[in-house]
């Protein structure tokens, strides 16, 4: 949700931000716009509703040059899209560019107002320029961090002032921002891959530390430490794994990197003598009931860490949605552990709870993919899920990475407790092993999940129904296909069906129908019978003889242990709404109106 680049180095700066704000439109944004030192000292900025290749055509050809600038790709929040609300937003001295939201804007504008400030856009971010402009009386550092311990809400700054011709600034709070080292240059950005192709040397900001850059170099300055050095950082991450690598699209390349994301999850994680998870969880006897809290996908691996640990350690897991959780005064127990899960670990509400569960004194565990995100800095454990750079908008990777540590979490858990003997701890474990292989078995059938997505496409609705792991799943499912394709679909319980939304089952309506567990296949099959009856076009998906009749396609999965059927289970369904959505013409990887990183709540 909105990127920051900012450059100061030896090289036009223009190029490298507009370089650096295309790795980041996988963020999701609705304008762009930089501003540039130029040589003669003066800032000049150009900014435009719409594509960075809008903002291009405004640039010209090399009508702005210099060697230090900023620049940004905003997804409107206060004030709809338009040139005036894009970023950069300048006041007096400042100009500046702003990841997140400033809850208190309204009444410092109109206190700003009485001082004789004027605003040309409806954004919060002008308001944070004309605040800094108004302590800006020659020493940066002190306006920026006097107008900052004046906002409420989130933020992630750059910024330059007109009388400090090679200078820029940053700040952040609940918002990234990360600062990567190249040779004789600095590139500040929200996200990695911004400056991946330039250097993998970072440091990572922390929360209301500012960073100081000036003529290609960098300090860091917070008001206990003063002046202090901090760790340089390299980043794993190649420059290969941000780009699409020959395919058309992020997505896709994502779906199908995930044998490989598998095994770079799991295999590093069980030992040689079958011990899991060891090095990042010492002990586990001090948990008693688990808290998972995440959002939209994460929240949905969550569902399947539930079913899992719940039947294998017999430890009691409640799943939430992070922005209802943070708000619904929740009651803790001695021993209770929350389990943030996020792909970014920069999600606004999840790093909410984050911080709730230091105020309560609860421990934390993340299960985050991106290394020295937020989330992953503030919680008491992490377990990485080494899926590597996600830049589609629709997780797929990072999603099958977090199913796959919460069962490793599970099996731990159940060996810890003896909860599981040891022959159905080594089966899991073996089937665990197995799964990168068997992914790849299911990624060569991907002709078979086009086919069908090239039947049902001009669908209006779709319904997923499944029972137990299968019923989580489907949330999964449901939620892909959505999003990208903007076909209306839902997830049911199958059970539930009777209970009301069977009668939305008429002639022709797709269902898929999941059932990947021996134990609930005549209940699930018995009602996919009833929404088959009424005339829904069911597309079946499991591994399991059923006796036919009762659907119109078959999704036959590969032979694997059910305990952890669904990581395969999904992939069908992923490749199944990527095709729908191309199908339908849609921006697979930059679906409309969603953003990558929700940073704001
Ligand atoms: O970065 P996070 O995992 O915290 O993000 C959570 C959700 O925003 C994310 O899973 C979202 O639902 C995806 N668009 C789903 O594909």
């Amino acid at each position: 949700m909105c990127g920051i680049v900012g450059y100061s180095g030896k090289r036009d700066a223009v190029k490298i931000l507009l370089s650096g704000l295309s790795k980041l439109e996988y963020r999701g944004y609705d304008s762009a716009g930089i501003a540039v030192c130029g040589d003669s000292g003066a800032v000049e900025i150009r900014k435009s509703k719409g594509r960075l290749t809008e903002l291009e055509k405004k640039l010209g050809d090399g009508v702005i040059t210099g060697h230090v600038g900023i620049g940004h790709t905003r997804w409107a929040t206060h004030g709809e899209p338009s040139d005036v609300n894009s970023h950069p937003h300048k006041s007096g001295m400042v100009t500046l560019v702003h990841n997140g939201i400033i809850e208190n804007y309204v009444k410092l504008r109109d206190k700003l107002k009485t001082r004789g400030k004027s605003f040309a856009s409806d954004t919060d971010t002008e308001v944070v320029a004309a605040l800094i402009d108004r302590y800006y009386i020659g020493d940066a550092v002190e306006a920026i961090f006097t107008a900052a311990a004046m906002l409420r809400g989130s933020y992630a700054l750059a910024v330059m002032f007109d009388d400090r011709p090679g200078e820029v600034y940053a700040i952040r709070k609940d918002s990234p921002l990360v600062v990567g080292k190249g040779a004789d240059e600095i590139i500040i950005a929200s996200d990695i891959p911004a400056f991946l192709s330039e250097t993998r040397d970072y440091y990572l900001l922390d929360e209301n530390e500012i960073a100081v850059v000036k003529d290609g170099g960098v300090k860091f300055y917070d008001y206990v430490k003063g002046f202090h050095e901090k760790e340089l950082m390299t980043a794993t991450w190649d420059v290969e794994a941000a780009e699409k690598g020959g395919y058309p699209h992020f997505m896709l390349k994502e779906m199908h990197e995930q044998p490989a994301t598998l095994r770079d999850t799991v295999f590093p994680r069980i030992s040689e003598s079958g011990k899991i998870l060891e090095n990042e969880l010492k002990d586990t006897s001090f948990i008693k009931q688990i808290r998972i809290v995440g959002c939209g996908s994460a929240m949905h691996a969550g569902l399947l860490g539930k079913a899992f640990i719940e039947k294998y350690a017999r430890v009691p897991v409640t799943v939430d949605i992070a922005s209802e959780f943070r708000y619904s005064s929740p009651v803790f127990n001695e021993g209770d552990v929350i389990v943030l899960i996020s792909q970014s670990g920069e999600t606004a509400d999840s790093l909410a709870v984050t911080k709730l569960a230091k105020e309560k004194g609860i421990k934390t565990i993340g299960i985050v993919n991106v290394v020295g995100s937020s989330i992953a800095r503030a919680v008491d454990n992490v377990v990485y899920t080494n899926a590597g750079p996600e830049i589609a908008v629709a997780t797929t990777k990072a999603y099958t990475a977090q199913v796959a540590v919460l069962y490793l979490l599970g099996l731990r858990l159940a060996k810890d407790r003896g909860t599981i003997d040891d022959a159905r701890y080594g089966e899991i474990v073996a089937a665990m092993r197995a799964i990168p292989e068997k992914a790849a078995e299911v990624l060569t059938h991907e002709d078979e999940y086009k086919r069908l997505a090239s039947i049902y496409q001009g669908a209006h609705d779709m319904f997923f129904i499944g029972r137990g792991q299968d019923s989580a799943l489907c949330c999964e499912g449901s939620l892909k296909l959505k999003e990208i394709s903007y076909m209306h679909s839902e997830a049911y319980a199958a059970g539930e069906l009777k209970h009301g939304t069977i009668s939305l089952i008429t002639e022709g309506v797709p269902v898929v129908a999941v059932a990947t567990t021996e134990a609930m296949l005549e209940k699930t099959v018995s009602n996919v019978k009833e929404v088959s009856a009424r005339g829904a076009a069911v597309i079946f998906v499991s591994q399991l003889e059923a006796e036919g009749g009762f659907y119109k396609e078959k999704i036959v999965l590969p032979t694997l242990d059910e305990a952890v059927m669904p990581i395969l289970a999904i992939i069908p369904m992923q490749l199944f709404a990527y095709y729908v959505a191309i199908a339908r013409g849609c921006d697979v990887d930059k679906p409309r109106n969603l953003a990558k990183s929700v940073t704001v709540e």
